[in-house]
């Protein structure tokens, strides 16, 4: 998928049988008896076309799957231990048993692993055995493109059909093992994300972005609906920007905006800021019903992660209705002002970020912003698909200039969810 030059930093996706040889290759040097039956599953980085840091604010996101997978190749066990072992983590065969599993209690990446068994009974009430698993990925990891949702939803499908769970059959099933795999990062793993990577990693369609309502208490059919996204027909490509610049969710930064968003909620009166959001937006009025609000508050940093989270909820609302009306090349206004407000108001971006998207633009990219959570990753932008070489020439000449390292790109090509 990556066009010609992988050398200068395009990252390509694996082909599915290719990444289940791989995978299946991790299992043998670490677990030395492959039989036939060892069978893998996978499931999609993302990123997300806007609506950040709306997530844990009951608002509105869009993302799409990439067409990067995490593969997992696994085999149930008869007693509760865990047995790990991934290519991203080479040389080492990280353990737990199933009963020791619990909150502070497993450290590592196997967390992310053994956290989803966990989550499957204290979320679900469903048992699972222990099992032997091997990773093998190429979706970046610590580039924001999620690759620990990846990991998640990958073991999630694959203990759902060992176990015979019945989850992975229908969406709301599939909606159910989205909120056990948040519950293990965010319980087990440690990190407090929303739901957004999860629930796009599970419930994506290949052509579509996943409009997801992330309203507590809400039905889950009526938490996602596939809008098409139809890049090729439109000649145009969403480039993705890698600064491979650190990014640490799990560092206080995610977690302090999502305390503001919380108290200036609670201060408002209400329990979330998409009440907010909707009351401006059912508004005759919608910047002076924001004004009062935000005049409530006594701070500015608190006035000014409020209106982002608003704003953003609205540019949500505001470029499905374009992709709706068949205008995608115009959704690029959108991505810019999404990029300003999390900038400036809610200060999350980083200077290879604002770089990077700087460049993208110079180059005539039509709209580009940071995406996920932040703090380093990566940026995408919406490009004529012809021009995607040359505006990742851009961004790589700029991050010369400005002696930062080599960024990597690759093409969110919307694909397929977990299976
Ligand atoms: P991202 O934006 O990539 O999700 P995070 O910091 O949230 O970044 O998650 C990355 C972490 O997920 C890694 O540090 C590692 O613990 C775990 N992880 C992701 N993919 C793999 C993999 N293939 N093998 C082992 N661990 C992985
Ligand atoms: C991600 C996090 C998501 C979402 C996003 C910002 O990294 O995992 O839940 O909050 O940041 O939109």
């Amino acid at each position: 998928l990556a066009p010609a030059g992988a050398a200068r930093g395009w990252v390509g996706a694996w082909a599915q049988e290719t990444g289940a040889a791989r995978v299946r290759d991790v299992f043998a040097q670490a677990f030395d008896d492959v039989t036939a039956d060892l069978r893998v599953w996978s499931a999609p980085g993302r990123v997300n076309l806007i609506g950040e840091h709306t997530d844990y604010n009951d608002g509105l996101c869009l993302p799409i799957a990439l067409p990067h997978r995490t593969y997992v190749a696994l085999r149930p066990r008869s007693d509760s231990l865990v047995r790990l072992t991934s290519a991203q983590a080479p040389g080492e065969v990280w353990e737990a048993r199933l009963e020791d599993v619990a909150p502070g209690a497993v450290s590592g990446w196997g967390a992310y692993v053994a956290g989803v068994a966990w989550a499957l009974r204290e979320e679900l009430g469903r048992e699972v055995t222990g099992f032997d698993a091997a990773v093998d990925s190429c979706v970046p990891f610590g580039a924001g493109l999620s690759s620990s949702a990846a990991l998640e939803s990958s073991v999630a499908v694959a203990l759902d059909d060992v176990g015979g769970l019945g989850l992975g059959g229908s969406d709301a099933g599939r909606a159910a093992l989205a909120t056990a795999c948040v519950r293990a990062e965010n319980e087990i793993a440690g990190a407090p994300t929303g739901g957004m990577d999860q629930s796009v990693a599970l419930r994506a369609r290949s052509g579509h972005a996943l409009l997801l309502d992330c309203r507590r208490g809400l039905d889950p059919a009526e938490s996602a609906e596939q809008v098409p996204f139809d890049l090729e027909t439109a000649g145009l490509a969403v480039l993705v920007m890698d600064t491979r610049a650190e990014h640490q969710l799990v560092d206080g930064q995610y977690a302090q905006r999502r305390d503001t968003c919380e108290a200036a909620a609670h201060a408002l009166g209400t329990e979330s800021l998409r009440e907010l959001a909707d009351a401006v937006e059912a508004s005759d009025d919608p910047t002076g019903t924001l004004t009062v609000a935000l005049d409530k508050l006594p701070e500015d940093v608190a006035r000014r992660r409020v209106r982002h989270v608003v704003t953003e909820i609205g540019r949500v609302r505001d470029l499905v209705a374009l992709l709706r009306d068949g205008r995608v090349g115009e959704i690029g206004p959108l991505m810019n002002a999404s990029h300003a407000s999390l900038r400036d108001d809610y200060e999350v971006s980083s200077v290879e970020l604002d770089v990077a998207v700087e460049a993208a633009r110079v180059a005539g990219a039509l709209g580009a912003r940071m995406t996920g959570g932040g703090f380093g990753g990566s940026a995408i932008a919406l490009v004529a698909a012809d021009r995607a070489e040359a505006v990742a020439d851009s961004v790589r000449a700029a991050f010369e200039r400005e002696g930062f390292g080599a960024p990597g790109f690759l093409l969110a090509v919307p694909s397929e969810p977990a299976g």
